[in-house]
């Protein structure tokens, strides 16, 4: 029998999984997505895609590795042989992502240096694309390697790998524990400071007054998906990994339904905080909310910034506070992205898990230098649009599709859920999970081919859309299917239940 590594406790492997879930989606992202989607009635569809999809893809997924035991590619090869690929697909999806998810917490961790001094000055958004990231001119020029990205880009690779060299227990589990509290505590003083602001009402008006005409547009409900996939850290093989390290008698569905309001929940925190700084921002500058919210890199880099300088005191405390919280949630979720494909590489080439890391973690820390050059912010930009929209989507589509349509495993893996597990899952569980998730999933994705193949996405050259988001995204697939084509180590794919039959 193989000797996989364990969590050492339930209470660990949920709070390692609630770590990758918080992450650099939840504080940039949710707010704006939310606001743009009809505020406070946004809820309805994120609620609904929540308890549809979210909740029951992670059970899924859960069950997935608790019972096949495996990365995600073995975990997917022992459901059935000829579906492989998928489980490769996603690990490269998650290989690209985590090249560019580490240049962002580089970032955040330079901005909590230059918060010591408020570094940059009055005008934010100058500092960020001039002094700091010296962006280049066009989208598709390269440049030079900017060192003051590259250095902090060295330092993320230097704890996420360092953590990953010291495996699940003592390196992944150890982290969360340390990382998601101070986490939680920073957030929340952020949280508490900024809703004793001045106009943080108005901010939580905004962030809060439900637009209902906009619920009955499919784009809202396709937010709300997506928003639910990223943030919720499944159809790229986290999950199915971390959970390939559970003991036997674990309460599957209920891990999940905890992951799934813990992550929810600090979202929800995070777009009280964002929109009462925003409402603070507005009254000092005396303009509505709406003339100064903002998504991404933009709210995190430039709009932040002018909100820290505003603030009435300790300033440089909340600047480091905030890119202090933005570091720690993006690097529990980047350690969780890696490995994915540490853990697929170790299953299929037998190689030790120090080989893994540095084998694996050292290619994708080489490939992430391309973002740390002049061209960088492009590149990001693109790339994580399109392994969003063509990675993240289509796999998490063909993954429900797989299980319930092709293999028909989702009744066995109900009785496998159920039989460690206190809640029930009842026939809503497959409901959901072959009727309403495809079919919005699928909806999903005609819109997305629809909607890039109209315009260039950014409104971007058409060479570099092409170079730089479609062929990432086709490239993950191909890279997926090629890597089926190596074999498997004899008895890797019996099931885990059975060899232990057969050694008892
Ligand atoms: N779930 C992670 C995030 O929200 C990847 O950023």
């Amino acid at each position: 029998m193989e000797n996989r590594p364990q969590w050492g406790t339930r209470a660990g492997f949920i709070l390692a999984a609630v770590g990758s879930a918080v992450g650099l989606g939840n504080i940039w992202r949710f707010p704006a997505v939310a606001y743009e989607n009809g505020g406070g009635a946004f809820f309805l569809p994120y609620l609904f895609a929540l308890l549809t999809a979210g909740i029951p893809l992670l059970i899924l997924e859960f069950t997935l590795g608790h019972k096949y035991k495996g990365s995600a590619p073995l975990s997917i090869a022992r459901l059935s042989k000829k579906s492989e690929w998928l489980g490769w697909w996603q690990l490269a999806i998650s290989f690209v992502i985590s090249t560019y998810y580490a240049v962002i917490i580089a970032w955040a961790f330079s901005y909590s240096k230059f918060s010591l001094s408020l570094a940059w000055g009055k005008e934010p958004g100058d500092f960020l694309f001039g002094d700091f990231l010296h962006l280049a001119e066009k989208p598709g020029q390269i440049g030079g390697v900017v060192p003051g990205v590259f250095i902090p880009l060295v330092l993320v690779w230097i704890v996420t790998l360092g953590v990953l060299f010291k495996g699940v227990k003592k390196g992944i589990e150890l982290a969360n524990k340390v990382m998601i509290p101070t986490l939680v505590v920073l957030f929340l003083i952020i949280v508490v400071r900024a809703l004793t602001l001045d106009g943080a009402a108005q901010g939580l008006d905004a962030f809060f007054k439900p637009d209902w005409s906009k619920i009955a547009s499919p784009k809202v409900w396709v937010a709300a998906y997506g928003q639910i996939f990223f943030s919720l850290s499944i159809g790229f093989a986290i999950m199915i990994t971390y959970s390939s390290y559970l003991p036997k008698k674990t309460d599957l569905t209920n891990s999940a339904f905890i992951t799934g309001f813990a992550n929810s929940g600090f979202e929800l925190l995070a777009g009280i905080g964002v929109f009462s700084a925003l409402g603070f921002m507005a009254a000092q500058q005396g303009v509505p909310v709406s003339e100064v919210v903002s998504a991404g890199v933009g709210l995190a880099f430039v709009v932040f910034p002018q909100i820290i300088n505003e603030f009435p005191a300790f300033n440089e405390f909340f600047g480091v506070a905030f890119f202090l919280c933005l570091s720690l949630a993006g690097l529990t979720s980047l350690i969780s992205i890696v490995e994915t494909y540490i853990a697929g590489v170790q299953d299929k080439f037998k190689v030790s898990r120090n080989k893994a890391v540095a084998f694996g973690g050292g290619i994708s820390a080489l490939l992430s230098i391309l973002f740390a050059t002049n061209g960088g912010l492009y590149f990001l930009d693109a790339a994580d649009n399109f392994i969003n929209q063509f990675g993240i989507v289509v796999a998490g589509f063909v993954e429900v599709v797989l299980v319930a349509w092709v293999v028909k495993e989702l009744k066995n893996l109900q009785a496998h859920a159920n039989s460690v597990s206190d809640v029930r899952l009842g026939s809503w569980w497959r409901i959901c999970l072959s009727i309403i998730t495809p079919i919005v999933l699928g909806y999903m994705m005609i819109q997305n081919f629809i909607t890039n193949i109209k315009e260039n996405y950014g409104g971007y050259p058409t060479g570099f859309v092409i170079s730089s988001g479609w062929l990432v995204a086709a490239g993950a697939l191909v890279v997926g299917i090629l890597f089926m084509l190596f074999k498997w180590d004899k008895n890797a794919l019996t099931v885990p239940s059975e060899q232990e039959k057969e050694v008892s």
